[in-house]
């Protein structure tokens, strides 16, 4: 009996001491569930985008949640984005990486130098380097497009379009940046892109830390078998990968890292380089071939550039435009491309807001911006903002259109696929011109259609909000086959 009254007042006191935090005036509205600890975790991992839309509904653009023991200060006017982005001095963008790094590859680099790192990655991927990446990429996917549809196929082959993309797109990348010793078949792309999707269909959970005991065994098993493909990458000069991936290497032992953290830094790359382009292209894809209208825009558009003496080097070397795909892709992105941006306070912050409000963040505590919910799925800025509408980023002459209004306003971020400021995206230019290619190679040379004419997009997986790209739950049936195929 007393152990029982004991423990019962025990449980109710750190109930208070673990929600006892109370907001000041000068703080956002506070928002803490009611289930003590966790938070609105269950909510928030669901779904983030309904429930941050709910919070906005109930608080306005800015609150601050509790989530598993974290205080997130979540901002949602895009006109104050700038605040948040601008500020690498009180906000910093490495701690949560670093927090990621680990659940998600159990990576702990022990003299790691972000910045560093950073540089090499610009110095490969712009430029000269841009222009060799682009070309290898383009050698690749031409070379698994013939191999997986030859050209004298006459049949349809039938595949989910998911997984068509996302595949060649994989196996094209991984070639191009990591090597993978073609005729060795242990680092055959192939198995590497299998046992990649196991792992990325368990990302979302590494990074919540919510897998269940057996999920946790597959998710370790699948890391390691990762890593053992990934074991020659960037090492020898003649194992084939990109001059990126051996200065990286060379960082990587300079920091002191051993060998097995060497394979999981490794592995963290290849997710920041494949994770996203796949599912992009995938998108993209599925709302030309759902929408006939833009489908014939953009093949219009590359039927002038397939006409030309030297169509795929000036494809390559962005000679030519193609505003109506740069538009249809924007409008892709805008969809379905949902990243948080998220930095720790590491010091007191008065936040400004564009209206003139003023709020306090708590040292220790998260800030979070998500743009899908604004400027990008905002009916404010965009009209009827679940259609997919090719031509929204055109203007009336054929000119990219950049002018978007809120509030009266014009905005400086309409959408942020990429994140934004020093932390923003490095591989842009490198995705954009992958994404370009794979689309003009597939709807230049080869019939793509839905099989079933009526086929609508399958619908999103709400678990991988914040993650960057979106991905589809299901796929949806394509069929392919080399074009005048006798
Ligand atoms: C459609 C494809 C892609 C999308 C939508 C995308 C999006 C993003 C986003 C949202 C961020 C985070 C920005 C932030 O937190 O502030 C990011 C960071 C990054 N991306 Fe991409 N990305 C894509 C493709 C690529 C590719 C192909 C590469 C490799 C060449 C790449 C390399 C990186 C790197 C290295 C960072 C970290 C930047 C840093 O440490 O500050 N990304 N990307
Ligand atoms: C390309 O990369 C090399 C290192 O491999 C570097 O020395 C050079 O400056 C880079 N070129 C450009 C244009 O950035
Ligand atoms: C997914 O694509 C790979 C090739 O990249 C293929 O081997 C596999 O059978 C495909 N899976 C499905 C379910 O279509
Ligand atoms: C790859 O494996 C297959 C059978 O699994 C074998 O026939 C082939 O010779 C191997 N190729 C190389 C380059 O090791
Ligand atoms: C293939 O790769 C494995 C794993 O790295 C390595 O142990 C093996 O020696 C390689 N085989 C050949 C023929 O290169």
């Amino acid at each position: 009996m007393m152990w029982t009254i004991f423990l019962f007042g025990f449980a109710v006191l750190l109930y208070f001491a673990l929600t006892h935090r109370s907001r000041s005036k000068t703080e956002p509205p506070l928002d803490k569930g009611f289930i003590p600890w966790l938070g609105h975790a269950l909510e928030f991992g669901k779904d983030a985008s309904k429930f941050l839309n709910r919070m906005k509904q109930k608080h306005g653009n800015i609150f601050t949640v509790h989530v598993v023991g974290r205080y997130v200060t979540v901002l949602l006017d895009p006109h104050s984005y700038d605040a948040v982005i601008g500020d690498s001095d009180s906000l910093d963008f490495t701690r949560y990486a670093q927090v990621l790094m680990d659940r998600i590859f159990n990576l702990q680099l022990p003299h790691h130098q972000p910045v560093k790192e950073k540089a090499i990655m610009k110095q490969h991927f712009f430029g000269m380097n841009l222009t060799s990446l682009n070309n290898a990429m383009s050698t690749h996917l031409k070379a698994l497009l013939k191999a997986e549809i030859p050209s004298n196929r006459k049949d349809w082959k039938e595949e989910g379009l998911f997984n068509l993309s996302y595949g060649f797109l994989f196996k094209a990348g991984y070639l191009t940046l990591f090597g993978g010793e073609q005729n060795n078949n242990s680092t055959d792309p192939s198995s590497v892109y299998e046992e990649y999707r196991k792992f990325d269909g368990l990302l979302t959970k590494m990074a919540r830390g919510t897998l269940k005991s057996a999920e946790r065994r597959t998710a370790h098993s699948v890391r390691h078998r990762l890593c053992e493909l990934l074991a020659p990458a960037g090492l020898s000069e003649d194992s084939g990968s990109s001059p990126w991936l051996h200065a990286y290497r060379r960082l990587l032992q300079e920091e002191g890292a051993d060998e097995e953290m060497q394979k999981k830094a490794i592995l963290m790359q290849l997710w920041a380089t494949q994770g996203n382009v796949g599912p992009a292209a995938f998108w993209l894809l599925g709302h030309l071939l759902t929408h006939p209208d833009a489908l014939t825009a953009v093949k219009r558009e590359f039927s002038r550039i397939s006409q030309m003496e030297t169509s795929e080097t000036a494809l390559l070397d962005r000679l030519v435009n193609t505003p109506v795909f740069d538009s249809a892709l924007e409008e892709t992105l805008r969809l379905t491309a949902a990243p948080f941006i998220t930095r720790e306070v590491l010091k007191e912050k008065t936040l400004h807001m564009a209206d003139g409000q003023e709020y306090l963040l708590r040292k220790g505590d998260r800030v979070c911006l998500f743009p899908f919910i604004s400027p990008q799925m905002d009916p404010e800025i965009y009209h009827e903002p679940q259609k997919f509408k090719y031509n929204r980023f055109l203007n009336e002459d054929g000119s990219p259109k950049i002018d978007f209004y809120k509030g009266g306003r014009q905005l400086k971020y309409y959408t942020m696929p990429w994140g934004a400021g020093t932390n923003g995206c490095v591989g842009k230019q490198f995705a954009i011109n992958t994404i370009r290619q794979f689309v003009y190679m597939l709807l230049t040379n080869y019939d793509l259609e839905l099989c079933d004419p009526n086929a609508q997009l399958p619908e999103v997986n709400t678990g991988r909000y914040g993650f960057g790209m979106l991905q589809p739950e299901g796929d949806l049936l394509v069929r392919c086959k080399p074009r005048n195929a006798l």
